[in-house]
């Protein structure tokens, strides 16, 4: 039909050549996908099962990245949310319903812990936080009504490897969920569904994503049943991840082995040179005999990644230990890890129940990809504002 230049904008017959080959995945974007029957318009959430429907379920570059982190993973398939709390909402919203209690570990990721203490409990959901190091003890805390058992090891900050085979072991006995953040392993240095895990998220903003310019998540389930529950909720909950992320994060994943490498070698290096220095006390690294749970990294875990936290030895003032975070030149101030540059966050646990005493003596640190004995001696020089 004869067309004026203004439906031409919208309604083009312009065509270019096809056969384009490339090694990049292309970013396909789009809130609304077309039907080709008007008998066949269906807001149907499962995309595997129907085809596209609606760009809030994935176009190909989401489900692409779904389905190779599923891949890596082992699992029936992957969701993939805007971000890692929000992986992390969504599961709780899926499975869990008033007058549910679940299980959650004291070194669980802090949004997570503020979630369910201050949301979930507003919908009936009740909490008790267990000791990451409880393993098979954790059968005492269950109740008839125990839906759910969180695990995340290593644990935020204290890096406290959990025993999650055996937790598993006695959550399944009780017909309970086992659910894990596998955020520091990336999803691949620990084979969470292997290890008795059902449902296992990461935040892909950290390893996959790898340059800390974007906040992705990623959820896997191991069977059909739980993967239509999750469907089901993430159409009512609206979390739709952006394609460029997903284009970024599946750059991203091309050259995570190579930089995992480099930075659990790396990270290591670091964390014995500071486990050797007379400021600290301890060094909590699960590759290290000094962290909680170390037998069960070994045991358990294929490597280790670089986020680790450094006790120092008793005495030090919180001012002392910020200013020796701020001399730091090489290792940035900031939350996000699992980039290619270094941090450094310290932390303040005066006060805390359930966490160790180590009050404000705790700095995390993250070792990106920088030269190791550069990161050696910019340590060295902020160690010196320890010093009386
Ligand atoms: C262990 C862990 N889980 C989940 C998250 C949340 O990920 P995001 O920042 O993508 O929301 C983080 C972020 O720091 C994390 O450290």
């Amino acid at each position: 039909m004869k067309k004026d230049w203004t439906t031409k904008l919208i309604h083009s017959d312009a065509r270019v050549p096809e056969g384009f080959r490339s090694l990049a995945t292309p970013t396909y974007r789009g809130s609304t996908t077309l039907f080709s029957d008007a008998g066949k318009v269906d807001d149907n959430w499962n995309q595997y099962e129907v085809g596209y429907t609606y760009g809030l379920y994935g176009t190909p570059t989401t489900l692409e990245l779904a389905a190779r982190i599923c891949e890596l993973e082992g699992g029936f398939r992957t969701l993939i949310t805007p971000g890692g709390q929000c992986a992390i909402s969504t599961i709780h919203f899926a499975y869990l319903k008033s007058g549910d209690h679940i299980l959650v570990p004291e070194s669980v990721y802090g949004p997570n812990r503020k979630l369910v203490r201050f949301v979930l409990r507003r919908f009936g959901v009740e909490t008790t936080f267990y000791s990451p190091t409880i393993g098979r003890g954790i059968e005492a805390l269950f109740q008839p009504n125990t839906r759910m058992v969180w695990c995340e090891s290593p644990g935020s900050i204290t890096m406290e490897v959990q025993d999650v085979p055996a937790i598993a072991e006695v959550a399944h006995a009780r017909g309970a969920l086992v659910v894990m953040d596998n955020t520091w392993a990336a999803g691949v240095l620990f084979d969470a569904l292997a290890h008795g895990v059902d449902i296992t998220m990461q935040a892909v903003t950290k390893y996959i994503g790898g340059h800390s310019d974007l906040l992705l998540g990623a959820i896997t389930v191991k069977d059909e049943a739980q993967w239509n529950v999750l469907g089901e909720h993430q159409q009512v909950l609206g979390g739709s991840a952006s394609p460029d992320d997903c284009s970024l994060a599946l750059r991203g994943m091309k050259t995570m082995a190579v930089r995992l490498k480099a930075i659990e070698a790396s990270a290591l290096q670091v964390a014995k040179w500071l486990e050797a220095r007379p400021e600290v006390e301890r060094v909590l690294h699960p590759a290290l005999p000094s962290c909680p749970g170390h037998e069960i990294w070994k045991r358990d875990f294929l490597g280790s990644s670089g986020l680790f936290s450094v006790v120092l030895k008793p005495g030090v003032t919180k001012q002392q230990v910020l200013d020796f975070v701020n001399a730091l030149e090489l290792f940035e101030i900031g939350y996000s890890w699992g980039g290619f540059a270094s941090l450094a966050v310290a932390y303040d646990f005066t006060g805390f129940k359930g966490r160790p005493d180590y009050g404000c003596r705790i700095v995390r640190f993250h070792v990106g990809l920088e030269k190791t004995e550069d990161l050696m001696a910019d340590l060295e020089q902020g160690l010196t504002k320890l010093r009386n």
